[in-house]
Formats: C-alpha cells, sequence, structure tokens
C-alpha cells in the first residue's frame, strides 16, 4: 500500500474530488481526518470510508473560519498523533460576466477557495512539519485549475482564485522546502463532479460541448485519485511547488 501508515487531512471529503481521495487514501493504508460544511455528504463519505476497511474522523468544517480550523486541527492531533497529508479540496464555482459578478459573490468564493486553502496550510503544515522528517517529508496538494493557467470567458473571479491558489503553493513550497514539506497543486479541467453536473444542469458531461478533453474523455475523480495519491506519496518525493495539469492535454493545444 502506498500510504501505509500515513495520517491525511482532506477538506471538501463530502463530494467530489475530496470524497474519492477520501476513500483511495483508505485504501492505500491511510488514517482519514475528512472535513465538509455538509454534514450529510460528509457521513456518506465516512460510512464508504469505514466500508472499504479505513479509519476515519468525520469533522464538520466551515474551511473559512479560523476558529474552526483551530479546533479540527487540535482534534486530529488529539485523534491520530501526526498527519503526513493535507488535501486541499473545498471550492465553490461562479462563472460570470464580470460586470454582473457581485461583490458578496466575489468574497464569498475568494473566502471559501482562496482563504480556506489558506487557513488550511496555516494550521495543518505545523502539525504536519512537526510529524517529517528529512528521510519523510509531509506532503500538501491544493487544488488550482486550468482556470488558473489560461483564461475563460465569465470565469473572471474563479479564475482569480485558482490563480492564487497556484502562486500561494509555490510560495509556501519555496517556504518549507528545507522544512520537510512539499507542496504541490493540481490543475484539472472539467471533471465529474457536483459542480460540473450543476453546470450542465444534470446531463452527463460527455454529451455538452466543452467539457471533453482533446483525448475526447472527462476527467474522472479516479483520474484526480490516481495523481493526488502519487503527489501524496514518497513516490513523488523529489516534486514540489509544482502545478500538475490533469486535462487529457487541454491546456496545450485547442482543437
Ligand atoms: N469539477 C471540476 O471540473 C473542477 C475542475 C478544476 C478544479 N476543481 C476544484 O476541485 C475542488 C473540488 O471540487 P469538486 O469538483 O470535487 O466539487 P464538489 O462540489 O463535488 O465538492 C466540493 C466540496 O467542497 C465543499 N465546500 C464548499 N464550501 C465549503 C466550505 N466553506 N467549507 C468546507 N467545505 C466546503 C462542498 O460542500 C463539497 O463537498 C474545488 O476546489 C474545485 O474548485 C474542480
Amino acid at each position: 500500500m502506498r500510504l501505509q501508515g500515513k495520517v491525511a487531512f482532506i477538506t471538501g471529503a463530502a463530494s467530489g474530488m475530496g470524497r474519492a481521495c477520501s476513500i483511495r487514501f483508505a485504501k492505500e493504508g491511510a488514517k482519514i481526518i475528512a472535513c465538509d460544511i455538509n454534514d450529510e455528504g460528509l457521513a456518506q463519505t465516512e460510512k464508504q470510508v469505514k466500508e472499504a476497511g479505513g479509519e476515519i474522523l468525520a469533522l464538520h468544517l466551515d474551511v473559512t473560519k479560523e476558529e474552526q480550523w483551530q479546533s479540527v486541527a487540535k482534534k486530529a492531533a488529539e485523534r491520530f498523533g501526526k498527519i503526513n497529508i493535507l488535501f486541499n479540496s473545498a471550492g465553490i464555482l461562479i462563472s460570470k460576466p464580470l460586470v454582473e459578478t457581485t461583490l458578496e459573490e466575489w468574497n464569498r468564493l475568494m473566502a471559501i477557495n482562496v482563504t480556506g486553502t489558506f487557513l488550511g496550510m496555516k494550521h495543518i503544515i505545523p502539525l504536519i512539519e512537526k510529524s517529517s522528517s528529512s528521510k519523510e517529508f509531509g506532503s500538501v496538494i491544493n487544488v488550482s485549475s486550468d482556470a488558473g493557467l489560461m483564461g475563460y470567458v465569465d470565469y473572471v473571479l474563479y479564475g482569480a482564485s485558482k490563480g492564487a491558489v497556484l502562486m500561494m503553493t509555490k510560495d509556501v513550497a519555496c517556504e518549507y522546502a528545507k522544512r520537510n514539506v512539499r507542496v504541490n497543486c493540481i490543475n484539472p479541467s472539467f471533471t465529474d463532479t457536483n459542480m460540473v453536473r450543476e453546470l450542465t444542469e444534470g446531463e452527463d458531461p460527455t454529451k455538452v460541448a466543452g467539457y471533453v478533453t482533446p483525448m475526447g474523455r472527462v476527467v474522472q475523480v479516479d483520474d484526480i485519485a490516481n495523481l493526488v495519491v502519487f503527489l501524496a506519496s514518497d513516490e513523488s518525493a523529489c516534486i514540489n511547488g509544482l502545478p500538475v495539469s490533469i486535462d487529457g492535454g487541454g491546456v496545450n493545444f485547442m482543437e
């Protein structure tokens, strides 16, 4: 097992990439601290991790609230005594033209996607650092997007947030490179999760123009879990500060 003996802290764990990675990490031997604002979805993830034979601590967390981060970090440390991995997956998407985007929407999305990622690193990396050594680095994986690398129509808000996540990743990777913690981010294109199903109004994204990669298929959460396990594990020991595209080649060429 590729994450045997490790403890992973995962946000956005009630759905999509966060849930898929909670289950996959458990199958790879990690103990899971799963957090989300959606308690119902989180309970479902908890059930699925246990069915997969995993150990999980599920905790309510609004990633925008610093006092909640302090509380969950304390509970996680008390339960498992260490943390090796942070997967910062919580996020929302608002796609709107520039002049129709309200300041309230701007502040809400930035609070979740940017402040949430910042607070996650601020409160969990110190625990990861304590659990790490030059022989066993800890690993942080943030979730940026292809929208953090290239422009899209109606993405002024979402794209700005994902560009910020990418730069925070690089900056914190520099800061912790000699302190035994690696920090990378993933840059997926449209991935078949609830977030995308909301955009397509429930329709299968493979049937909607614009969602399919140049390889002729839509990114799936299993593709994401394959990449995130690699970045979380010691197999990626010399990969640090990197935005990793997972988009079937979409960022490199247009059809
Ligand atoms: N699906 C895509 O096409 C796509 C592409 C690129 C990047 N992303 C990013 O991937 C990440 C995961 O998204 P997903 O596709 O799995 O979507 P999703 O909607 O399935 O999951 C997002 C999770 O974040 C949680 N969340 C939202 N606000 C929160 C808050 N304040 N506190 C705690 N949890 C909160 C939600 O409850 C949900 O469980 C997001 O950061 C998203 O921006 C998604």
